[in-house]
């Protein structure tokens, strides 16, 4: 699906691939477990800025299909931190109208962390002030390979001629169909990589990096963000000239 943003100088969707929390950790000399918790109040706070900035869509990078090479011991702790934040927070984020999505294979999580992303989703489904999108479990090679096993599927039984596959319909079929491309992609934690997060959707999204470590994210670095985006001017293979002309019709 094409953007949403025509223009405005506030991104439709954000993603962010929220980096850094163990090296934050391990400065102060704690844990990388202490880090992630100082993680999960950043988030909060970028939920509630972005929001109230008019972001329609928030989509955030929790945890990569990549992820599960941590110790054991990280990916135990990353799992618990999920399920007693989703518990702690979903009726406050629910109250202020953020609707909650999970995207990624959800199957490798137990019962109990199924179980509360469903009822996290179902509780929130009806809400409009925000879209956040968790990606969890999520890897932007596995949302390819995903959308082609659906396309495959009905072609094989019927349902689809292959001379209808065009860019349209193999982007039904991915995790965010019914979302704009990210209009504005952060990374905070110094790493200039996508690092298999959303790579089909992100063709034409701004990039902005950040050194910060993403606990140290202040709201005034959030502010910075915005403030790149809305200096950038997106083209999509125009001229600038061309550009400027059509802002003045
Ligand atoms: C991001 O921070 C959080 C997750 C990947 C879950 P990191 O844990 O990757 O922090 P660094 O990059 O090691 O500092
Ligand atoms: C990407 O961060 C995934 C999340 C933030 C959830 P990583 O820290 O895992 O990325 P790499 O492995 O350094 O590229
Ligand atoms: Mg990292």
């Amino acid at each position: 699906m094409v953007s949403a943003d025509t223009g405005n100088s506030i991104p439709a969707h954000i993603c962010i691939i929220m980096d850094g929390n163990g090296r934050w950790a391990t400065k102060r000399l704690m844990p990388r477990s202490y880090g992630h918790k100082k993680g999960v109040e950043t988030t909060r706070s970028a939920v509630e800025y972005f929001a109230k900035a008019g972001v329609k869509h928030l989509t955030l990078f929790a945890f990569s299909s990549e992820n599960w090479n941590r110790p054991v011991d990280e990916v135990n702790t990353l799992m618990e931190l999920f399920l007693t934040s989703l518990k702690k927070n979903t009726d406050e984020l629910n109250d202020k109208g953020i609707r909650i999505r999970f995207i990624g294979d959800r199957s490798a999580f137990s019962q109990k962390l199924r179980d509360q992303i469903s009822s996290t989703e179902s509780l929130t489904q009806n809400n409009q002030t925000l879209n956040l999108n968790i990606a969890a479990n999520y890897g932007g090679q596995w949302d390819i390979i995903n959308a082609l096993q659906i396309i495959t599927a009905k072609l094989e039984n019927g349902e689809l001629d292959s001379e209808n596959i065009d860019q349209s319909l193999f982007e039904s079929q991915l995790s965010l169909a019914d979302t704009p491309e990210p209009d504005l992609f952060i990374r905070t934690g110094g790493e200039q990589r996508i690092s298999n997060f959303l790579i089909w959707q992100l063709a034409y999204t701004e990039l902005f990096f950040t050194d910060v470590l993403w606990p140290d994210f202040t709201t005034r670095e959030m502010q910075a963000a915005l403030d790149e985006y809305a200096r950038r001017q997106r083209r999509y293979g125009k001229t600038g000239d061309q550009i400027v002309g059509e802002m003045q019709c």
